[in-house]
């Protein structure tokens, strides 16, 4: 695992939008995984500017998103397929065809969900993998106690989750119980695993994550598994690590052929 600890929320989603622009840029036909909440937020910002202003082109670009409400869509303002088209699609030129997002009317859910793991595969699985991380440590909707090789499928939010969502939707008995996600096994899939973390709240999952136990008690933790996962924090959020120094020496010493920036 790869821990790069930024001296702000801003710097770090520049980073982490310059690791996704890069795969782009080597494989125009990049399949990208990407998340919502308030964590990607400035690096998709990025991705809009770079599209702007550098010519960074995602038209064969195809990205599948990680979770959905079950009972919203696109014409409820808080779920994930229309922040997604608020925050990025809309900005850039993407092929509306190309967007996969689990469906949140589904009225046959397990089909759905084992629909979008075969058009995952057939399309020969996903490049780069986004992701932020819950307080509880969740990645995806798989909230503490999830199979750390669970595929796409239905979970219950946990109430930590519910109650760290209500901001979204201005009460906490608003925000839906249910929702699909895909697994940690299908994350794990994932060439690479991109994972952004802000905040003073997510200290302690974000610490559980990189130096605690591999248990499913911190689904996060599955990433110390992961063959290329990289993890960009700001310092509130690297608070709690105990090796932040060794950290920040492997970052400044990288060979040149090795860094990102
Ligand atoms: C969203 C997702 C979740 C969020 C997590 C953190 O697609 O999969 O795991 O990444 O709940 O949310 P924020 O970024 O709002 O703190």
């Amino acid at each position: 695992m790869e821990v790069i600890i930024k001296d702000s929320k801003k710097s770090a989603g520049i980073l982490g939008a310059k690791i996704i622009a890069d795969v782009i840029k080597k494989k125009p036909g990049a399949v990208i995984g990407l998340a919502t909440g308030s964590t990607p937020l400035g690096l998709y910002d990025e991705l809009v500017r770079l599209h702007r202003e550098e010519g960074l082109s995602f038209k064969e670009v195809t990205s599948f998103n990680l979770d959905e409400y079950v009972g919203l869509g696109i014409e409820h303002k808080c779920s994930f397929i229309s922040e997604m088209h608020q925050n990025l699609f809309s900005k850039i030129d993407i092929n509306n065809e190309s967007i996969n997002i689990p469906d949140g009317h589904a009225k046959n859910i397990p089909a759905m969900c084992s629909a979008y793991e075969e058009k995952i595969q057939n399309i020969g699985g996903i490049d780069i993998q986004l992701l932020g991380i819950g307080n509880d440590g969740h990645l995806g909707f798989n909230e503490p106690g999830s199979s750390l090789s669970s595929r796409t499928r239905l979970k219950t939010l946990s109430h930590e989750t519910l109650q760290a969502n209500a901001r979204h939707f201005g009460s906490i008995e608003q925000v839906p119980r249910h929702v699909v996600t895909m697994g940690l096994g299908t994350i794990m899939a994932a060439k690479t695993c991109l994972l952004l973390a802000f905040g003073e709240d997510k200290a302690e999952a974000v610490y559980q994550m990189v130096e605690g136990a591999v248990s499913a008690t911190w689904p996060g933790t599955i990433l110390q598994h992961h063959q290329r996962a990289v993890v960009i924090l700001d310092e509130a959020a690297a608070a709690k690590l105990k090796r932040r120094q060794y950290y920040n020496e492997v970052y400044a010493g990288k060979p040149d052929w090795q860094r990102w920036e």
